[in-house]
Protein backbone atom coordinates (compact mmCIF):
# COMPACT_ATOMS: atom_id res chain seq x y z
CA UNK A 1 0.00 0.00 0.00
CA UNK A 2 1.65 3.49 -0.59
CA UNK A 3 2.01 5.62 2.50
CA UNK A 4 -0.57 7.56 3.89
CA UNK A 5 0.39 11.39 3.57
CA UNK A 6 0.59 14.02 6.70
CA UNK A 7 -0.30 17.96 5.64
CA UNK A 8 -0.10 20.38 8.86
CA UNK A 9 1.85 23.76 9.59
CA UNK A 10 1.55 27.13 11.20
CA UNK A 11 1.67 30.44 10.36
CA UNK A 12 5.60 31.68 10.75
CA UNK A 13 4.99 33.57 14.03
CA UNK A 14 8.86 33.10 15.32
CA UNK A 15 9.95 31.37 18.29
CA UNK A 16 8.26 28.40 19.02
CA UNK A 17 7.47 27.82 22.84
CA UNK A 18 6.51 24.84 25.08
CA UNK A 19 3.19 25.33 24.40
CA UNK A 20 4.26 24.50 20.97
CA UNK A 21 6.35 21.77 21.94
CA UNK A 22 3.67 20.07 23.77
CA UNK A 23 0.61 20.69 21.64
CA UNK A 24 1.69 19.67 17.58
CA UNK A 25 5.44 19.61 17.62
CA UNK A 26 6.11 16.19 19.53
CA UNK A 27 3.74 14.55 17.92
CA UNK A 28 4.78 15.69 14.64
CA UNK A 29 8.34 14.52 15.42
CA UNK A 30 6.74 10.86 15.96
CA UNK A 31 4.49 10.83 12.91
CA UNK A 32 7.48 11.48 10.27
CA UNK A 33 8.42 7.63 10.89
CA UNK A 34 4.98 6.36 9.93
CA UNK A 35 4.17 8.95 7.34
CA UNK A 36 5.13 10.86 4.74
CA UNK A 37 4.92 14.50 6.35
CA UNK A 38 4.95 17.94 4.48
CA UNK A 39 4.47 20.70 7.36
CA UNK A 40 3.20 24.25 5.72
CA UNK A 41 4.60 27.88 6.50
CA UNK A 42 0.90 28.96 6.14
CA UNK A 43 2.63 32.88 5.27
CA UNK A 44 -0.35 33.27 2.92
CA UNK A 45 -2.90 32.80 6.20
CA UNK A 46 -0.69 35.78 8.11
CA UNK A 47 -1.75 37.82 5.48
CA UNK A 48 -5.58 37.28 6.30
CA UNK A 49 -5.10 39.70 9.30
CA UNK A 50 -1.65 41.04 8.68
CA UNK A 51 -1.29 42.25 5.20
CA UNK A 52 1.06 45.32 5.80
CA UNK A 53 4.19 45.36 3.75
CA UNK A 54 6.33 45.90 6.76
CA UNK A 55 4.57 42.63 8.12
CA UNK A 56 5.28 41.16 4.96
CA UNK A 57 9.07 41.73 5.49
CA UNK A 58 9.13 40.08 8.74
CA UNK A 59 8.09 36.64 6.83
CA UNK A 60 11.48 35.06 5.79
CA UNK A 61 12.79 35.76 9.42
CA UNK A 62 10.08 34.22 11.29
CA UNK A 63 9.97 32.17 8.87
CA UNK A 64 13.47 30.58 9.96
CA UNK A 65 13.20 30.77 13.59
CA UNK A 66 10.59 28.82 13.49
CA UNK A 67 11.83 26.23 11.03
CA UNK A 68 15.11 26.01 13.23
CA UNK A 69 12.98 24.92 16.06
CA UNK A 70 11.48 22.60 14.22
CA UNK A 71 14.97 21.25 13.19
CA UNK A 72 15.90 21.78 16.93
CA UNK A 73 12.98 19.31 17.76
CA UNK A 74 13.52 16.47 15.77
CA UNK A 75 12.12 17.18 12.31
CA UNK A 76 13.80 15.76 9.95
CA UNK A 77 14.38 17.53 6.44
CA UNK A 78 15.32 14.11 5.05
CA UNK A 79 12.07 12.60 5.42
CA UNK A 80 9.87 15.27 5.94
CA UNK A 81 8.95 18.34 3.55
CA UNK A 82 8.98 21.85 4.76
CA UNK A 83 7.81 24.38 2.81
CA UNK A 84 6.99 27.90 2.04
CA UNK A 85 2.84 28.38 1.06
CA UNK A 86 3.54 31.65 -0.77
CA UNK A 87 5.63 30.34 -2.99
CA UNK A 88 3.54 27.54 -4.85
CA UNK A 89 1.31 29.10 -7.46
CA UNK A 90 -0.67 25.82 -7.39
CA UNK A 91 -2.43 26.69 -4.05
CA UNK A 92 -3.79 30.02 -5.34
CA UNK A 93 -4.98 28.48 -8.41
CA UNK A 94 -6.85 25.64 -6.01
CA UNK A 95 -8.26 28.14 -3.58
CA UNK A 96 -9.99 30.24 -6.56
CA UNK A 97 -11.51 26.61 -7.78
CA UNK A 98 -12.35 25.81 -4.15
CA UNK A 99 -14.48 29.28 -3.94
CA UNK A 100 -17.04 28.16 -6.17
CA UNK A 101 -17.94 25.14 -3.71
CA UNK A 102 -18.57 26.77 -0.49
CA UNK A 103 -21.38 29.29 0.24
CA UNK A 104 -21.00 32.46 1.94
CA UNK A 105 -22.84 31.31 5.05
CA UNK A 106 -21.07 28.34 5.64
CA UNK A 107 -17.98 30.05 6.36
CA UNK A 108 -19.68 33.14 7.77
CA UNK A 109 -20.88 30.32 10.56
CA UNK A 110 -17.41 29.63 11.84
CA UNK A 111 -16.44 30.66 15.36
CA UNK A 112 -13.04 30.60 14.19
CA UNK A 113 -13.09 33.18 11.41
CA UNK A 114 -15.14 35.40 13.71
CA UNK A 115 -12.20 35.12 16.59
CA UNK A 116 -9.62 35.95 14.50
CA UNK A 117 -11.55 38.97 13.44
CA UNK A 118 -11.82 40.00 16.72
CA UNK A 119 -8.62 39.11 17.87
CA UNK A 120 -6.99 41.58 15.36
CA UNK A 121 -9.12 44.42 16.11
CA UNK A 122 -11.24 44.02 12.86
CA UNK A 123 -14.73 45.29 12.70
CA UNK A 124 -15.69 44.00 9.30
CA UNK A 125 -14.52 40.60 7.84
CA UNK A 126 -12.42 40.89 5.10
CA UNK A 127 -13.02 38.30 2.16
CA UNK A 128 -9.48 36.73 2.15
CA UNK A 129 -10.32 36.16 6.02
CA UNK A 130 -13.45 34.91 5.41
CA UNK A 131 -11.63 32.72 2.78
CA UNK A 132 -9.24 31.43 5.47
CA UNK A 133 -10.37 28.14 5.43
CA UNK A 134 -10.92 27.73 2.04
CA UNK A 135 -6.99 28.71 1.23
CA UNK A 136 -6.09 26.16 4.14
CA UNK A 137 -8.30 23.27 2.30
CA UNK A 138 -5.86 24.57 -0.73
CA UNK A 139 -2.96 23.39 1.45
CA UNK A 140 -4.51 19.79 2.11
CA UNK A 141 -6.23 19.08 -1.12
CA UNK A 142 -3.05 20.62 -2.82
CA UNK A 143 -0.90 17.89 -2.03
CA UNK A 144 -3.75 14.98 -1.85
CA UNK A 145 -2.76 14.44 1.83
CA UNK A 146 -4.95 12.07 3.97
CA UNK A 147 -4.50 13.12 7.37
CA UNK A 148 -4.46 16.85 9.08
CA UNK A 149 -2.73 16.61 12.63
CA UNK A 150 -4.71 19.68 14.21
CA UNK A 151 -5.81 21.82 17.21
CA UNK A 152 -9.73 21.86 18.30
CA UNK A 153 -9.49 25.42 16.90
CA UNK A 154 -8.72 24.05 13.51
CA UNK A 155 -10.96 21.09 13.25
CA UNK A 156 -14.13 22.89 11.54
CA UNK A 157 -11.86 23.77 8.62
CA UNK A 158 -10.64 20.61 7.93
CA UNK A 159 -14.35 19.79 8.14
CA UNK A 160 -14.93 21.84 5.71
CA UNK A 161 -11.82 20.44 3.93
CA UNK A 162 -13.63 17.33 3.85
CA UNK A 163 -16.55 18.71 1.95
CA UNK A 164 -14.91 20.62 -0.07
CA UNK A 165 -13.14 17.36 -1.51
CA UNK A 166 -16.30 14.93 -1.83
CA UNK A 167 -18.25 18.46 -3.67
CA UNK A 168 -15.34 18.52 -6.02
CA UNK A 169 -15.38 14.80 -6.72
CA UNK A 170 -19.35 14.39 -6.93
CA UNK A 171 -19.29 16.94 -9.56
CA UNK A 172 -15.93 16.45 -11.43
CA UNK A 173 -14.65 12.74 -10.88
CA UNK A 174 -12.47 11.36 -7.74
CA UNK A 175 -9.22 13.68 -7.80
CA UNK A 176 -9.27 14.17 -3.79
CA UNK A 177 -8.87 11.95 -0.83
CA UNK A 178 -11.47 12.96 1.63
CA UNK A 179 -8.71 13.82 4.57
CA UNK A 180 -9.34 13.35 8.39
CA UNK A 181 -7.82 15.52 11.02
CA UNK A 182 -6.13 14.03 13.42
CA UNK A 183 -7.32 15.86 16.79
CA UNK A 184 -4.26 15.66 20.20
CA UNK A 185 -5.64 15.05 22.94
CA UNK A 186 -2.92 16.66 24.85
CA UNK A 187 -4.74 19.64 26.65
CA UNK A 188 -3.02 23.52 26.03
CA UNK A 189 -0.29 24.00 28.14
CA UNK A 190 -0.83 27.12 30.44
CA UNK A 191 0.92 30.12 30.31
CA UNK A 192 3.60 30.81 33.43
CA UNK A 193 1.31 33.22 34.60
CA UNK A 194 -1.48 30.60 35.20
CA UNK A 195 -4.47 33.08 33.41
CA UNK A 196 -4.71 31.31 30.32
CA UNK A 197 -2.58 29.53 27.34
CA UNK A 198 1.29 30.00 26.61
CA UNK A 199 1.69 32.59 24.24
CA UNK A 200 3.96 35.03 23.07
CA UNK A 201 1.85 37.88 22.99
CA UNK A 202 0.94 37.65 26.43
CA UNK A 203 4.01 37.05 28.29
CA UNK A 204 4.00 33.95 29.75
CA UNK A 205 5.98 31.99 27.55
CA UNK A 206 9.01 29.81 27.46
CA UNK A 207 10.70 29.70 24.28
CA UNK A 208 12.12 26.50 23.20
CA UNK A 209 15.54 28.47 22.17
CA UNK A 210 15.53 30.18 25.81
CA UNK A 211 19.01 30.11 27.57
CA UNK A 212 19.42 28.43 30.66
CA UNK A 213 19.50 31.75 32.71
CA UNK A 214 16.04 32.76 30.86
CA UNK A 215 14.23 30.10 31.57
CA UNK A 216 15.37 30.24 35.95
CA UNK A 217 14.48 33.98 35.63
CA UNK A 218 10.87 33.07 34.18
CA UNK A 219 10.84 29.82 36.68
CA UNK A 220 11.87 32.17 39.45
CA UNK A 221 8.74 34.93 37.94
CA UNK A 222 5.78 31.92 37.66
CA UNK A 223 2.90 32.02 39.30
CA UNK A 224 1.98 29.48 41.90
CA UNK A 225 -0.49 29.37 44.50
CA UNK A 226 -1.47 33.12 45.62
CA UNK A 227 -2.63 31.83 49.12
CA UNK A 228 0.42 30.53 50.24
CA UNK A 229 2.35 33.40 51.44
CA UNK A 230 4.63 31.11 53.37
CA UNK A 231 6.42 27.89 52.93
CA UNK A 232 4.41 26.34 55.91
CA UNK A 233 1.16 27.46 54.22
CA UNK A 234 -0.38 23.88 52.80
CA UNK A 235 -0.51 24.83 48.91
CA UNK A 236 -2.84 23.97 45.81
CA UNK A 237 -1.17 21.52 43.03
CA UNK A 238 -3.89 21.00 41.31
CA UNK A 239 -4.41 23.95 38.24
CA UNK A 240 -0.68 25.23 39.83
CA UNK A 241 1.53 26.06 36.85
CA UNK A 242 5.06 25.07 38.59
CA UNK A 243 3.11 21.52 38.92
CA UNK A 244 1.95 21.28 35.61
CA UNK A 245 4.86 22.11 33.80
CA UNK A 246 6.50 19.64 36.53
CA UNK A 247 4.35 16.49 35.64
CA UNK A 248 4.85 17.81 31.41
CA UNK A 249 8.41 17.79 31.69
CA UNK A 250 10.17 16.12 34.86
CA UNK A 251 11.30 12.91 33.87
CA UNK A 252 11.37 12.00 37.90
CA UNK A 253 7.67 11.96 38.14
CA UNK A 254 8.63 10.25 41.49
CA UNK A 255 10.48 13.43 42.81
CA UNK A 256 7.14 15.24 41.92
CA UNK A 257 5.01 13.47 43.50
CA UNK A 258 7.34 13.62 46.35
CA UNK A 259 7.13 17.89 46.30
CA UNK A 260 3.35 17.77 45.46
CA UNK A 261 2.79 15.49 48.74
CA UNK A 262 4.82 18.02 50.87
CA UNK A 263 3.21 21.45 49.01
CA UNK A 264 0.26 19.91 50.03
CA UNK A 265 0.75 19.78 53.44
CA UNK A 266 3.07 22.97 53.71
CA UNK A 267 6.69 21.22 54.13
CA UNK A 268 7.79 22.75 50.92
CA UNK A 269 9.19 26.65 49.91
CA UNK A 270 8.01 27.05 46.52
CA UNK A 271 12.09 28.65 46.04
CA UNK A 272 12.72 24.64 45.72
CA UNK A 273 9.72 23.47 43.93
CA UNK A 274 10.90 25.92 41.28
CA UNK A 275 14.61 25.59 41.34
CA UNK A 276 13.50 21.65 40.53
CA UNK A 277 11.42 22.45 37.69
CA UNK A 278 13.77 25.31 36.12
CA UNK A 279 16.29 22.03 36.28
CA UNK A 280 14.56 20.08 34.46
CA UNK A 281 13.23 22.30 32.03
CA UNK A 282 16.90 23.06 31.11
CA UNK A 283 17.49 19.09 30.82
CA UNK A 284 15.02 19.11 28.35
CA UNK A 285 15.97 22.07 26.51
CA UNK A 286 19.69 21.39 26.67
CA UNK A 287 19.09 18.93 23.39
CA UNK A 288 17.26 20.94 21.79
CA UNK A 289 19.44 24.25 21.92
CA UNK A 290 22.60 22.24 20.93
CA UNK A 291 20.38 20.87 17.65
CA UNK A 292 19.23 24.24 16.77
CA UNK A 293 22.75 25.92 17.43
CA UNK A 294 24.08 23.21 15.00
CA UNK A 295 22.02 23.77 12.78
CA UNK A 296 21.91 27.62 12.81
CA UNK A 297 25.82 27.16 12.62
CA UNK A 298 25.42 26.34 9.19
CA UNK A 299 25.15 28.95 6.46
CA UNK A 300 22.28 28.93 4.05
CA UNK A 301 20.79 25.69 5.68
CA UNK A 302 17.66 26.44 7.17
CA UNK A 303 17.08 28.14 3.77
CA UNK A 304 18.05 25.70 1.56
CA UNK A 305 15.83 23.12 3.99
CA UNK A 306 12.59 25.17 3.04
CA UNK A 307 13.97 25.82 -0.90
CA UNK A 308 14.29 22.51 -1.38
CA UNK A 309 10.75 21.58 0.19
CA UNK A 310 9.29 24.31 -1.66
CA UNK A 311 10.25 22.72 -4.76
CA UNK A 312 9.49 19.46 -3.65
CA UNK A 313 5.73 20.69 -2.85
CA UNK A 314 5.38 22.69 -6.24
CA UNK A 315 5.55 19.60 -8.01
CA UNK A 316 3.57 17.62 -5.80
CA UNK A 317 0.72 20.17 -6.55
CA UNK A 318 1.15 20.74 -10.00
CA UNK A 319 0.44 17.35 -10.62
CA UNK A 320 -2.79 17.77 -8.42
CA UNK A 321 -3.77 20.99 -10.64
CA UNK A 322 -3.43 19.29 -13.82
CA UNK A 323 -5.82 16.60 -12.78
CA UNK A 324 -8.30 19.28 -10.88
CA UNK A 325 -8.04 21.34 -14.16
CA UNK A 326 -8.57 18.24 -16.60
CA UNK A 327 -11.49 16.83 -14.68
CA UNK A 328 -13.48 19.82 -14.40
CA UNK A 329 -13.15 20.36 -18.49
CA UNK A 330 -10.84 23.52 -17.69
CA UNK A 331 -7.79 21.99 -19.86
CA UNK A 332 -10.62 21.22 -22.36
CA UNK A 333 -11.80 24.35 -22.73
CA UNK A 334 -8.20 26.28 -23.53
CA UNK A 335 -7.15 23.18 -25.75
CA UNK A 336 -10.15 24.22 -27.72
CA UNK A 337 -9.61 27.51 -28.25
CA UNK A 338 -5.66 27.26 -28.54
CA UNK A 339 -6.13 24.21 -31.22
CA UNK A 340 -7.99 26.75 -33.68
CA UNK A 341 -5.69 29.69 -32.65
CA UNK A 342 -2.94 28.08 -33.85
CA UNK A 343 -4.23 26.10 -36.81
CA UNK A 344 -5.02 29.68 -38.26
CA UNK A 345 -2.12 31.20 -37.48
CA UNK A 346 -0.10 28.09 -39.62
CA UNK A 347 -2.53 28.92 -42.31
CA UNK A 348 -2.12 32.75 -42.47
CA UNK A 349 1.67 31.94 -42.16
CA UNK A 350 1.60 29.67 -45.07
CA UNK A 351 -0.42 31.89 -47.38
CA UNK A 352 1.99 34.76 -46.29
N1 LIG B 1 -4.61 27.30 10.17
C1 LIG B 1 -3.37 26.87 10.77
C2 LIG B 1 -3.10 27.78 11.98
O1 LIG B 1 -3.89 27.85 12.84
C3 LIG B 1 -2.21 26.92 9.79
C4 LIG B 1 -2.45 26.15 8.53
C5 LIG B 1 -2.52 26.66 7.29
C6 LIG B 1 -2.65 24.75 8.41
N2 LIG B 1 -2.73 25.68 6.37
C7 LIG B 1 -2.81 24.50 7.03
C8 LIG B 1 -2.72 23.69 9.31
C9 LIG B 1 -3.06 23.21 6.54
C10 LIG B 1 -2.96 22.40 8.83
C11 LIG B 1 -3.12 22.18 7.45
O2 LIG B 1 -2.09 28.45 12.08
Amino acid sequence: MKQRRILTGDRPTGRLHLGHYVGSIANRVKLQREYECAFIIADLHTLTTRPGKEEIGEIAENAREMVLDYLACGIDPGRSVIYLQSAVHETYELNLLFEMLVTVPRLQRLPSLKEMAKSADLTEMPFGLLGYPVLQSADILGPRAHLVPVGRDNESHVELTREIARRFNYLYGEVFPVPESLIGDVPTLVGTDGSGKMSKSLNNAILLSDEAKTVEKKVRGMYTDPNRVRADVPGRVEGNPVFIYHKTFNPNQAEVEDMADRYRKGRVGDVEVKEKLAAALNAFLEPIRERRAAAEARTGFVDEVIYEGTLKMREQQQVTLVAAKKAMGLTGVWNKISRKAEAARKKREKSA
